[in-house]
């Protein structure tokens, strides 16, 4: 699975995004060790603090099924690139300090940063 096979998995993941309230759909797919990809999108609440970002449902799917080791995750929204928010990226930290992000606004234009670089200094207890 590369980066873009990857990427092209967060995008499909898109429309089953809900987001009545912003507006802005986010899919992602979480690459395991192991070779198998969870997928996510963005689930909002009309009580607005419920919202769930697309990176953590396809990392909360993944653990749910058995899966805590991770190597690359990949972001789309629509027509723009996004980065994972902060609380993604603790998130995300927990299980996969040395995990890959992949994003981009499209295929032909995807940015690769590690975990470390996004999130320096991450929490741990
Ligand atoms: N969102 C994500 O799902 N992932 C991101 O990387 C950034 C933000 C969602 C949360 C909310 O539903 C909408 O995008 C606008 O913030």
């Amino acid at each position: 699975m590369d980066n873009r096979e990857l990427y092209r998995r967060a995008k499909a993941a898109l429309p089953n995004a809900y987001a009545p309230f912003s507006n802005f759909r986010v899919g992602a797919a979480l690459l395991t060790d192991s070779g198998e990809v969870f997928t996510g999108v963005n689930v909002e609440n009309s009580s607005y603090g419920g919202t769930i970002c697309a990176e953590r449902t396809a990392c909360v799917k993944a653990v749910s099924e058995g899966f805590r080791h991770f190597k690359a995750l990949a972001v789309a929204a629509e027509e723009e690139k996004a980065y994972p928010c902060g609380i993604c990226r603790q998130f995300l930290y927990e299980f996969a300090p040395d995990l890959t992000v992949i994003t981009g606004r499209d295929e032909e234009h995807l940015e690769i940063h590690q975990l470390s670089e996004l999130l320096p200094e991450g929490f741990r207890l």
